[in-house]
């Protein structure tokens, strides 16, 4: 689908927000198309009236759909998707649930996700593993000829955030999980803001591990987030936390774990947000990864080129291939100065915290970053509108 065949009218007028306000925040949650909101509400509806565990049975198959989405959105089998409360939820299971010892290694880049790094540094405090720090190339992605030296019988882990919440870099996944596959070294990817705004097949990606949350590029609900791991790891990872859904108790001394994803899973959960997400990924799937990336990326290339005509503006996203993310900084104003000034005209931006991208703010040592992550239903008017108000702000600062 070339651009101009792109239904944007279509695509604002089912985005029921857009007629509020301009959201420039889609890496923190997008506004949600009304086919989820809707769902939601009527399964909230029913709650209210019928009581959760009668919605939750006569709305079983509908709920299921949430597995079969996922895994056409992944290209993988229905069986190897857990349904988890955030990304973090979904990534911390399964990190946990590795029997590291002393002196193991885990790769991991200068994009790394600041609660990935939490969790690493809790496991070589606890464990003695060592975390490496794979460098990055001159385009600031993780460097794959470094990565492959690296490789030896020490590794039991590669870590990598595909996007990181504070910049454009696109991280080259699919070279880092074939180097992983030929090494026979897990492959943890966290895609949890590239997944719907880039096409991602787990097994062109080769990897074996992927979390991913449903409020920003998929356009879910809310406290959802999906979980995949591939069938050949599954019985080799015991999750770190167990209940009686995710290893029925055969006897009141005994219980046997789940052979699926839905080890990882607690009983429960935020059902009507199941629902909605698995309505947003069928939506996303309507659209085309494919055409969603092209759209994002043709929106984000024309901010880029403009904003680096507004005098005072730098604009900071590394990498070779960009993504929606937009991230840059003035001369004239810091970052939540800017955010404030621009929510007063109607535009949500918002702002890089460090613990973001620990790493790559410690390397870079730029002040506050502003944050504009835009969607496919954002308009090229939207576009003008934000570089004229910015271009006065920062005139008149
Ligand atoms: C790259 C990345 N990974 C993980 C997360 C955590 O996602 P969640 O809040 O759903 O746990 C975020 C959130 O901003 C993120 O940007």
């Amino acid at each position: 689908m070339s651009q101009t065949d792109f239904d944007i009218d279509r695509a604002r007028r089912e985005t029921r927000g857009c007629g509020t306000i301009i959201h420039f925040n889609n890496a923190g949650a997008s506004l949600p198309p009304a086919p989820v909101c809707d769902v939601v509400h009527q399964y909230l509806q029913q709650e209210e009236l019928q009581g959760g565990y009668e919605v939750m049975e006569k709305q079983a198959e509908a709920l299921e759909n949430f597995y079969a989405a996922s895994a056409r959105l992944l290209n993988c089998n229905h069986e190897e998707i857990a349904f988890v409360d955030s990304a973090t939820r979904g990534w911390s299971m399964v990190f946990y649930a590795f029997d590291f010892q002393p002196g193991d290694r885990i790769l991991t880049g200068s994009a790394e996700y600041g609660s990935n790094l939490t969790a690493m540094l809790q496991q070589a405090r606890r464990l003695g593993v060592e975390i490496v720090f794979v460098p990055d190339d001159a385009h600031g992605q993780i460097d794959c000829q470094a990565l492959k030296e690296m490789l030896d019988e020490r590794v039991k882990l590669i870590a990598l955030t595909h996007v990181p919440s504070g910049g454009g870099l696109i991280n080259p996944a699919a070279e880092v999980g074939k180097l992983a596959w030929y090494a026979g070294i897990p492959f943890l990817l966290d895609a949890c803001q590239s997944l719907g705004q880039l096409p991602i097949d787990v097994n062109r990606i080769c990897c074996d591990i992927l979390c991913g949350t449903g409020r920003k590029f998929l356009r879910g609900p809310r406290g959802t987030g999906l979980l995949y791991v591939r069938k050949k790891w599954l019985d080799k990872l015991e999750p770190p936390l167990l209940n009686h859904h995710a290893a029925p108790l055969l006897s009141a001394s005994s219980y046997r774990l789940r052979d699926d994803a839905r080890r990882f899973e607690c009983w429960e959960r935020h059902y009507a947000g199941q629902l909605g997400l698995g309505v947003a990924i069928d939506y996303a799937l309507g659209w085309g990864l494919e055409s969603i990336a092209t759209r994002i990326a043709t929106l984000a290339g024309r901010l880029r080129t403009e904003l680096q005509l507004i005098p005072g503006v730098s604009l900071a996203d590394l990498g070779l291939k960009r993504c929606g993310i937009v991230t840059f900084y003035t001369d004239q104003l810091a970052a939540g100065e800017l955010q404030k000034k621009l929510a007063e005209k109607r535009i949500n931006v918002s702002r890089v915290p460090f613990s973001a991208n620990p790493v790559q703010a410690e390397q870079r040592q730029l002040p506050e970053l502003v944050r504009a992550s835009l969607h496919y239903y954002n308009s090229d008017e939207e576009l003008e509108y934000f570089l004229d108000i910015l271009g006065s702000l920062l005139k008149n600062a």
